[in-house]
């Protein structure tokens, strides 16, 4: 069975709608919900004081029905007296702006007060449910840093030098770190530092990474606390704390150790064709980030959210079709934001499994019919096996290479999804890794930008690139270390030997430019970037045509025995994109999965099974090849949106 089910927030409605809720839940299949979330004004309506009968009853009833509950400990929203009595709790805006309470997550990350309250709240919970026959889980805190990640008030500043201290020991070591002879930034002693607010100019790069790293590791704290509190009461029961897909503040490589289930929320844009791809990408993260456990898609939308300029409905089809590509790419869970559709606060017009206009709707008879699915739905529980093909993400070059001051505004996440997309449209199963990751299970790894990279880093990728394995590396690679600083005499470090290559001067090109190529991977067009790069041994794949580059290599190969370590130094186009992938595929001797299917068909592989799922809004077929020998390929078809789930043999089980 795979979970199903969503956020109830039961104290949002009158006790009397109780039975109706838990019937229909009944009628829906669903089978686990997520209880309390935004619920701490309600448990503690002033400080010290709780009142837990309420959550009593309703976790009885669920109970009584069946329904396993995932409780969370409630405090990602400080009630108004927490503001009121400890005005320092509210954060501070870059720009000094102190957010006030009447929305949620107004609390300052490192604020001693909030976390001592959050912590005593959670383990209130905690002693009073960790025998309810109920729970299934705990739900720590919620999305940490979705609306408040990076706090500038003076509680922050304490809570920076500390980190600081602790990092760099003397301030000499963070003057040298930092570069701060520059622009007479020297610091005589941790006290002269400050949270990186607003400025006249350029902020010291050193300074704003370090805040960055500091801001993920102080909601790490926040989460780590309650988290121990909660364990320490109710050993043994698994714990989770929902991400937020591909979340630049938050490293969740760091997080994910400390975490029992891994699980996500995910709202794509169902009005964006592109969709299918992003999400699929961050469902590859999430199985990732716990090295191939099954993980859970903890909140996604029925049907429209309602914080987009326009929020798109989801066709019929579309949601059940995004629930299986989450179950495809590792998830055992699918549940919802949220049961009930709101009629009072901010998110009355957000979709949820039981609208507005009731049961008699095309979107709950959507969410009835998958409920009733997912019963039989067998999960797997166990490790799902590395792919063969990995593309690295590491934060600390999300947070260095978007920084300001740079030779260009790059998103990294655009030059991220510009390698996944064709990895996704040709159906090759494809695993995230960091730059600490071990890439001895992979044939291909992929480093889209790896800007700032440790010399460590370096290594392990020269050393996989060396000794078989099928490297491809793009420009914007090992510029810095992990403080922010250049090494004088030239990019890449050892990797330009290993690629064979050296980069004489950047050439980032104006947006709509485009930079002619040709060569033995035939006639394509890059943007975004260029460089005049040298090869010292590497071949050509492609090279610049016309311009100040005029014959400069653009894509080249370096064969190494078995593997190949490759360079690409634009942002090519579709075309030379998936003529450079299909290479390096083939290079690293990377399995297909046996499925040919059109564009707007998705192939995914989970264990032995393989899921086929239409994205279009149209009837497509696709053709299962057996792989014996000159039997003719099998030929199906789906209808909108439609779903179906092979077994190794090839034979249809959904
Ligand atoms: C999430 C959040 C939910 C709800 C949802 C709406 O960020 O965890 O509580 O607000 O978004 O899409």
């Amino acid at each position: 069975m795979i979970w199903f089910g969503g956020d109830y927030n039961p104290e949002q409605w009158d006790e009397s709608v109780w039975d109706d809720d838990i019937r229909l839940m009944a009628e829906a299949h669903v089978s686990m919900v997520t209880v309390g979330v935004f619920s701490w004004s309600m448990l503690e309506p002033s400080e010290g004081n709780f009142t837990f009968e309420w959550l009593d009853r309703i976790l009885d009833k669920l109970h009584a029905a069946g329904i396993r509950v995932d409780l969370a400990t409630a405090t990602a929203s400080p009630p108004p007296w927490l503001t009121h009595n400890y005005p320092e709790v509210l954060p501070m805006t870059e720009q000094g702006v102190r957010l006030q309470a009447g929305s949620r997550q107004q609390y300052c990350p490192s604020s001693p007060v909030f976390r001592r309250l959050a912590t005593r709240l959670a383990s209130e919970i905690a002693q009073r449910y960790a025998g309810h026959p109920a729970l299934e889980m705990w739900h720590i805190n919620n999305e940490y840093g979705c609306h408040l990640s990076h706090c500038y008030c003076d509680v922050s500043a304490v809570a920076f030098r500390q980190w600081l201290a602790i990092k760099y020991a003397t301030v000499d070591h963070l003057n040298e770190a930092w570069g701060t002879a520059f622009w007479s930034q020297r610091y005589g002693s941790f006290e002269e530092i400050h949270t990186p607010s607003a400025a006249p100019y350029f902020k010291n790069p050193g300074q704003v990474l370090d805040f960055d790293r500091f801001s993920s590791d102080e909601l790490l704290e926040c989460f780590r606390s309650e988290a121990q509190a909660v364990r320490a009461i109710s050993p043994g029961v698994p714990l989770t704390t929902n991400f937020m897909g591909f979340f630049k503040p938050v490293d969740y490589w760091k997080w994910a150790a400390e975490i029992d289930v891994i699980s996500d929320d995910s709202y794509p844009d169902p009005a964006d064709p592109d969709s299918p791809m992003i999400a699929a990408m961050s469902r590859d993260l999430m199985r990732s980030l716990g090295s191939g456990k099954p993980w859970i898609l903890m909140e996604q939308a029925a049907s429209a959210v309602n914080w987009r300029d326009v929020n798109a409905a989801k066709p019929e089809g579309m949601m059940r079709a995004w629930s299986y590509q989450a179950i495809a790419r590792g998830a055992d869970g699918v549940l919802f934001f949220q049961w009930r559709q709101s009629v009072r606060g901010g998110e009355r017009f957000h979709s949820a499994m039981l609208p507005h206009t009731g049961t008699d709707t095309a979107s709950w008879r959507s969410i009835t019919q998958l409920g009733r699915e997912l019963v039989d739905m067998p999960a797997s529980g166990d490790r799902i096996s590395p792919a063969s093909t990995a593309i690295m993400f590491d934060w600390d070059t999300w947070w260095s290479i978007e920084q300001p001051g740079l030779p260009a505004t790059l998103s990294y996440l655009e030059l991220v999804r510009g390698w996944y997309r064709p990895l996704y449209e040709a159906g090759v199963a494809v695993d995230f890794v960091n730059p600490a990751s071990d890439l001895a299970a992979y044939k291909v790894v992929i480093v889209p930008s790896l800007f700032a990279a440790a010399a460590s880093s370096i290594e392990t990728l020269a050393a996989f690139g060396e000794s078989g394995g099928t490297l491809l590396v793009t420009f914007q690679t090992a510029i810095t270390d992990e403080s922010g600083q250049l090494t004088p005499g030239g990019y890449l470090g050892s990797l330009a030997t290993t690629l064979g290559v050296r980069i004489d001067e950047f050439f980032p090109q104006p947006h709509r430019h485009e930079v002619q190529m040709n060569g033995p991977l035939g006639r394509g067009v890059g943007t975004v970037w260029a460089e005049r790069l040298i090869s010292h041994d590497a071949e050509v794949m492609a090279h610049f045509t016309g311009g100040p580059l005029q014959g400069c290599p653009a894509v080249t190969r370096k064969s190494w025995g078995a593997g190949a370590s490759w360079y690409v130094a634009t942002e090519p186009d579709d075309r030379s994109r998936k003529a450079i992938i299909e290479q390096v595929l083939s290079d690293g001797k990377v399995e297909e999965s046996g499925v040919v299917a059109p564009a707007g068909v998705e192939v995914a592989v989970r264990g032995g099974r393989r899921f086929i799922i239409n994205h279009t809004d149209r009837e497509q077929s696709f053709e299962v090849h057996t792989g014996h020998g000159a039997d003719a390929p099998q030929k199906h078809s789906l209808g909108a949106y439609g779903v179906t789930v092979l077994a190794e043999q090839g034979a249809l089980v959904l």
